[in-house]
């Protein structure tokens, strides 16, 4: 596992930017999963200026995003359909017929988490995966406890993450209690991944990352197991860490 420290967050999203454009000028036709949250926000800006101003062309490129709320239709603005317009696809010029998230509103949500993970097999599974980490360890939306063979499935959330995401909410009540998430297996399918965290209050959540042993009781653990892992994080997040850095 690669680990790459940086002075903040501005710095964490420039090089986290650095490396998707890399990979996309390469492989106009890759396949991304992408996170939401607040880490990769700032991503995804660097992501549009440069798309602005290089015209790093997306039109091939095929995205398939780590999870969603259920219950929540697609112009609801806490939606990750939303955020995903918000933040990024609407400023750059992905087709999109290219750009999947699940869709929380399925009729059959079991039939959804089938038809989801069929598609990203369809397109040869992802290239490049991005990630975020929750406090409690949770990687997309796959909370303690969750099977590290799981594949896209329907998740009750914990508490600790409705509290978390409240603050986009207008009251806790408004939280939904399930969302789509891609699974644990489906995740180290990806061929690459990057991880992202960032600021003083997940620097409990990486040391736990970084010291404890593959466990489904933190779920990010997992991706010691896998064998091409890059780890970009602040000087915050990594206080306690007290992990080996280099590029
Ligand atoms: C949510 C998302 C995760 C994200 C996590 C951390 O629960 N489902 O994909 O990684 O929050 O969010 P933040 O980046 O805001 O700390």
């Amino acid at each position: 596992m690669e680990i790459v420290e940086t002075k903040d967050y501005e710095e964490m999203s420039i090089l986290a930017a650095e490396k998707v454009i890399d990979r996309v000028l390469k492989q106009p036709q890759i396949t991304l999963a992408l996170p939401t949250g607040h880490t990769p926000v700032g991503l995804y800006k660097r992501l549009v200026e440069d798309h602005r101003k290089n015209e790093t062309p997306y039109q091939d490129v095929i995205t398939f995003n780590l999870d969603e709320y259920t219950d929540l239709s697609p112009d609801h603005p806490n939606s990750y359909h939303y955020y995903m317009n918000h933040h990024f696809f609407q400023h750059i010029d992905i087709q999109e017929k290219h750009a999947h998230l699940p869709d929380g509103t399925a009729r059959n949500l079991d039939l959804e988490c089938e038809r989801y993970e069929e598609l990203i097999l369809k397109h040869g599974g992802v290239d490049l995966q991005i990630l975020g980490i929750g406090q409690n360890g949770h990687i997309g939306f796959n909370e303690p406890g969750t099977p590290l063979n799981s594949r896209t499935h329907v998740v009750k959330l914990s508490e600790s993450t409705r509290k978390a995401n409240s603050r986009y909410f207008h009251s806790l009540q408004d939280v939904p209690y399930h969302a789509i998430t891609m699974g644990l297996a489906t995740i180290m399918n990806s061929k690459k991944i990057l991880l992202l965290a960032s600021g003083a209050h997940k620097s409990a959540t990486m040391f736990r990352f970084f010291h404890e042993a593959v466990t489904p009781d933190f779920p990010a653990t997992i991706l010691k197991h896998h064998p091409n892992v890059t780890v970009i994080a602040d000087r915050p997040a990594l206080k306690e860490a007290n992990v080996t850095r280099g590029m």
